[in-house]
């Protein structure tokens, strides 16, 4: 885990986006990112979260709707009228609501809920970055998808798991388009998180968490600083030669076969 306190300074003068900035991973990268010197302009449809994660980071905050293309070029450009460049994009916002289950119980609403909200918002703010740090010629770009993307899993929920995996393609093929500009494109791959919507599921449903750490080498979740740790490192020049990856941050599921007990 992470002392912010005694993090290096490996972002300093650089703007960074956050979407998704006011809990969870979100926030623990906006920490993480202003205890190493960035800039960070918060980006959250939750005003008052988004707001006080901003202000924590002495950043800005602009409330946007990561699904809406205008809110998403107005918060790209604020971030650059405001700080002069936009360095770093953590495209993180996503959900993962109850009405997305089986393919069998999963209607088109709810399927076409998370792909907006999940995929189509990553493309959004992809397009919307990519010109700033193509005229700096250097950029990077950390989109959060999941582990699930590279794993099936039969507790399924079949939108969210496919939104991921269109994520982590949509990813490495625009870090290997754009790599000669300067820019890194990687997709964040972290396993289950601590967070507080993962807390309140499985407080009511201990066996249905159990059902998930037996998979888990480590024999726990992440906390969010594990994964704001990778995001900084993704965003700083030590990943200077780390393009178009599935950068995996999950305990060692994806390498598990046999796990200890
Ligand atoms: N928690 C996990 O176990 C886990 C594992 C792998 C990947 N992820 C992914 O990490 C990302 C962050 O997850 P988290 O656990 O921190 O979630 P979280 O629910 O704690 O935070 C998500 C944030 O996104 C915001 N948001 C939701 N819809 C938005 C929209 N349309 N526009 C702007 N903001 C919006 C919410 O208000 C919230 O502040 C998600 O993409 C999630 O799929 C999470």
């Amino acid at each position: 885990m992470t002392d912010t306190s005694s993090v290096c300074r490996r972002l300093v003068g650089r703007t960074a986006v956050v979407t998704g900035a006011g809990s969870g991973i979100g926030l623990a990268t906006v920490r993480r990112l202003a205890a190493e010197g960035a800039h960070v302009v918060c980006a959250d449809v939750d005003e008052e979260r988004g707001k006080a994660a901003a202000e924590e980071a002495a950043g800005l905050f602009v409330r946007t709707d990561v699904t809406d293309a205008a809110e998403v070029d107005a918060l790209f450009k604020a971030a650059h009228d405001t700080y002069g460049s936009v360095d770093i994009a953590f495209n993180n916002a996503g959900i993962s609501p109850p009405d997305d289950d089986s393919i069998l119980d999963t209607g088109l609403e709810a399927w076409k809920r998370v792909q907006e909200v999940n995929l189509t918002s990553v493309y959004l703010c992809c397009k919307a970055a990519i010109p700033y740090m193509r005229a700096q010629g250097k950029g990077s770009i950390i989109n959060t998808a999941s582990f699930v993307a590279r794993m099936g899993a039969a507790t399924s929920q079949i939108s969210y798991t496919a939104s991921k995996g269109g994520v982590l393609a949509m990813s490495r093929e625009l870090g290997v388009q754009f790599a000669r500009d300067g820019i890194r494109v990687n997709a964040l791959c972290p396993g289950p998180v601590n967070t507080p919507l993962l807390q309140e599921l499985f407080a009511k449903d201990p066996e249905r968490a159990a059902r998930r750490l037996i998979h888990i080498p480590v024999g726990r979740f992440a906390e969010p600083t594990e994964i704001a740790a990778a995001v900084a490192f993704l965003a700083s020049d030590d990943s200077s030669f780390v393009n178009a990856t599935d950068f995996l941050v999950d305990g060692g599921i994806a390498g598990a076969y046999v796990t200890p007990v």
